[in-house]
């Protein structure tokens, strides 16, 4: 079995500690390569190597920066198939998602690469003559990134893109169950011509690679996508620097009667079973309106029983399976607990024969609002049915969660869908669309416990960069600000 290796300072390297652990294959749970398990020691080599690398990358001119972007960009385009390929093997989606998650990082270098020639600031007249003010941005410094494997290739690409645009050096921890997917865009963006130092990656686990990365005071932002209870220990122990969190979400679709019903089953099979319901964003609560509940129900159940479990890598498979025995385990857990809430299982809730972590496709319906099933992420192939009167009590259904990242409402009528944006408390809303499948040039993130800033489009710019406040005085004189220069 192969044994891969840190990349620090434009080197190819073994942890210092010299330990490793193994990603396996989701589908069939065999080893797919050994991987260094970091150590604090690591973390203060990379940390210094991004350091050291920092201040020539900034004063690269963004332009410049750029060109290194769309490089990564068309080796990502050229690579597609075979990474593709490999998202479908190491994290287990399915064929068409894993090209997805790849092209969604095409996506985003492209565009970040484009916004290098727009790193605007702003001007605006001073309260005095001969005085000129504007804004300038620049890079934070050290940007330390811990993302996840959900999607391996797009969600690093999301803060990479944008850091390094914005001119900041990196060093960057990915999940454990994905450091395959990981290393080989290291090995990417290495062939693109990023400097040596620029972008630094060590694999490891939270503990011993993510805390001293977040918690190094050289760090100047960090950046985390993944469980909420990571994020919350991550903010407690970042100390004074820009922290990006995005910790999932219980993201519901709302079914007014008035809906397009078989557009709505779409919406909820893509919506909910997709990414075997592993999206941060996926439609796990289905909030159906009385009249139209039982017609729904029997839509979906026909349409679930037609799909098909396997490996993301059989271009047959409309379901692949979850990433780890821990998220199976999980999913059987809610299973059990649901029912013993009184919920009532339609369909699925169980683990197939066989090896791999599969996990049927599971429809509950009955499901009261404050049920565990309605209140927890579960990340796996597990969707909830509330039934509701009207409009009002699907929204406060809808908010009555501790998250609030990605929502959606199916209806006609164009006022509801108006007071639905207007009252749903969720960073992304859509209407007549599922819950997932934001694009990379518009802000993503969420409200409430899923955190907050912004990642993507604009936004990832800001994520990465500060504004400085210029004041340039041309009058020759001491001119005092109105703040000095009061009458009594
Ligand atoms: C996530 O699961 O954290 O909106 C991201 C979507 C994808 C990204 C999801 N573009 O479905």
């Amino acid at each position: 079995m192969h044994t891969y290796l840190n990349y620090i300072n434009g080197n190819w390297i073994k942890s210092s500690a010299g330990k490793t652990f193994v990603s396996d294959n989701p589908a069939n749970e065999k080893p797919l390569g050994r991987f260094q398990a970091s150590t604090k020691n690591d973390v203060e080599h990379a940390v210094q190597a991004a350091k050291s690398a920092f201040p020539s990358w900034k004063n690269t001119p963004a332009p410049q920066r750029a060109e290194i972007l769309f490089a990564v960009r068309d080796l990502l385009k050229k690579h597609k198939q075979r990474l593709g390929k490999l998202v479908a093997t190491e994290m287990g989606k399915v064929m068409k998602e894993s090209l997805g998650d790849v092209q969604e990082a095409i996506d985003m270098f492209e565009y970040m690469a484009g916004e290098g020639r727009r790193l605007f600031g702003r001007t605006t007249p001073s309260e005095l003559k001969n005085k000129f003010c504007y804004t300038l941005r620049k890079p934070l410094g050290v940007a330390g990134f811990i993302t996840p494997w959900n999607f391996p290739i797009a969600i690093p690409a999301w803060k990479l893109a944008p850091a390094l645009i914005t001119g900041n050096t990196i060093v960057w921890k990915p999940s454990s169950d994905t450091p395959l997917c990981a290393l080989e865009f290291v090995e990417l963006l290495q062939e693109a011509g990023i400097p040596k130092g620029v972008v630094n990656i060590i694999t490891g686990s939270g503990e011993d690679v993510g805390m001293p990365l977040v918690k190094h005071p050289e760090v100047q932002v960090v950046s985390f996508t993944g469980h909420r209870d990571t994020g919350r220990a991550i903010l407690q122990a970042a100390g004074i620097k820009k922290v990006g969190l995005e910790m999932g979400g219980k993201n519901a679709i709302i079914v007014m009667d008035d809906a397009d019903i078989d557009l709505a089953v779409d919406g909820i099979l893509w919506g909910g079973f997709g990414t075997t319901g592993q999206r941060c964003t996926a439609s796990s609560r289905v909030i159906a309106h009385s009249i139209i509940k039982k017609e729904l129900e029997e839509k979906l159940l026909t349409r679930i029983a037609k799909l098909r479990l396997g490996p993301g890598t059989d271009t047959r498979t409309d379901i692949g399976p979850l990433i780890n025995k821990a998220a199976q385990e999980k999913s059987q857990h809610y299973v059990i607990i649901g029912k013993a809430e009184g919920a009532k299982l339609l369909c699925g809730g169980y683990i197939p024969k066989g090896r791999g972590y599969f996990f049927q496709p599971t429809l509950f319906t009955n499901v009261h609002p404050s049920m565990h099933i309605a209140q927890e992420e579960i990340s796996g192939p597990i969707v909830s049915i509330i039934e509701v009167q009207n409009l009002a009590e699907a929204i406060q259904v809808c908010n009555n969660i501790e998250y609030g990242l990605s929502a959606a409402i199916y209806t006609k009528d164009i006022n509801k869908a108006f007071l639905a944006i207007n009252q749903i408390e969720s960073g992304i809303v859509y209407v007549n669309a599922p819950t997932i499948g934001a694009e990379v040039h518009l802000p993503f993130g969420g409200v409430k416990n899923t955190g907050w800033e912004r990642e993507a489009g604009w936004s990832g710019i800001n994520e990465f960069s500060e504004e400085q406040t210029v004041y340039i005085d041309y009058s020759n004189k001491l001119q005092k600000a109105q703040i000095d220069t009061v009458k009594e």
